[in-house]
This record gives structure tokens, sequence and C-alpha cells, in this order.
């Protein structure tokens, strides 16, 4: 063999020694690092289903969660809540949910699975923010005709109870409806998607 052979076969040695190194190396950095979260640290980092439990959860009330680093509500929606959904759709940008923010078992009238309870991402569509729960009727500061839903403070976007914005506001979706699915009567599991099972 001529010496620039030798030199050749000495450097694919020595590149794969390194290479051999390097992965165990990095396999040694990575296994203490996982092994040392505990099991549900572990999933919430892999972005995996989170379990609501929404036995306690009172009609009017909004319970928060966190999916994958975002904040994840669900509101038990009263039937007077409900019954004003359908009173606010000429008001709205999109009040049949024609925009895809919502998985295909969400698109109807009150974008859920169960009226009774709406699950949706926390987040205004305009810029980020996380708006402000509003369920009651008529505030001074929301005028006569609100009837519940969500309000923006950064820009001042409006959505009404079922996560549908309102016209002539900044943001130009409708809030988003994660995928979900319920378990049993009492617990939904986000992040899940069994269609409207
Ligand atoms: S971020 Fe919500 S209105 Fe601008």
């Amino acid at each position: 063999m001529s010496a620039q052979g030798v030199n050749k076969t000495r450097r694919r040695v020595l590149v794969a020694a390194t290479s051999v190194v390097g992965a165990v190396g990095a396999g040694f950095a990575f296994v203490p690092f996982i092994e040392s979260m505990n099991p549900s640290a572990k999933a919430r980092a892999a972005g995996a289903p989170v379990e609501a439990d929404i036995s306690q959860l009172e009609p009017g009330a909004m319970l928060r969660l966190k999916w994958r680093g975002k904040p994840v509500w669900v509101v038990h929606r009263t039937e007077e809540m409900l019954e004003a959904l359908p009173t606010l759709d000429s008001q709205l940008a999109d009040p049949s949910s024609d925009v895809e923010q919502q998985p295909s078992y969400c698109q109807n009238a009150t974008r859920s699975i169960k009226d009774q309870f709406f699950v949706v991402v926390g987040i205004c569509t305009h810029l980020g923010c996380s708006p402000t729960f509003r369920p009651e009727f008529a505030p001074e500061d929301l005028g006569s005709r609100w009837r519940g839903g969500f309000f923006c403070p950064c820009h001042g976007s409006l959505f009404d109870l079922a996560g549908r914005v309102y016209k002539g506001v900044p943001a130009p979706t409708n809030l988003v409806i994660p995928v979900h699915t319920y378990i049993n009567d009492t617990t939904i599991l986000v992040g899940e998607d069994r269609g409207a099972a």
C-alpha cells in the first residue's frame, strides 16, 4: 500500500473512533437528564395528553390547565350561557367556525363535544396574549350586549363563550380548540384525538 493509501485508511479509523466516542458521550449526557425527571415531568416534556378532572367544576366556572406549554381552559357553561350563543351570531366574524380553528367534531354551534363543557387554548389569535375570562352578562366596561366570553387586554379583542371572535377587533380568527376526548363523564383528556367519542 502507498503512503497515501495508509494515511487515508488511518484517517478513516480515526474518524470512526471519534464518532463512537461522540455517540457514547452524548448517551451519557442524555440518560441522567431524562432519569432526573419525574414521570409527569417526562410526560409533559414529550407533550403527552393532560387529564382534566371536571367533577368539581361549578357551572359558570373555568378550570386552567397546561398542555404542551400552552394554557388550556375548560369552561362549564350554564344553560343561560348556552342560550345566549346563537343570539350573538350577527356580531361575530366567523359564527359558523368556517376557518379551521377546531377539530371537525367541534365545528358546531357550541364548538364542543358536550355543550356544557368548552375546551379552548387560552391564547389570543392576534399576537398571542392570554385573554381574560369574563363570564358575566352586561358588565359596565364591556357593554349591555356582552353575554360572557373572553377579553384580550393587549389590544381589545373580544371572543364569546364559544371562543368566537367578534367583528371589528384585531384578532382575525376564533380561538383554537385543541384535540380532546372524554375518558368518562368527569374526565377530559386534552391532546388525545378520538373523534367525538
Ligand atoms: S394580542 Fe389579543 S388583541 Fe392583540
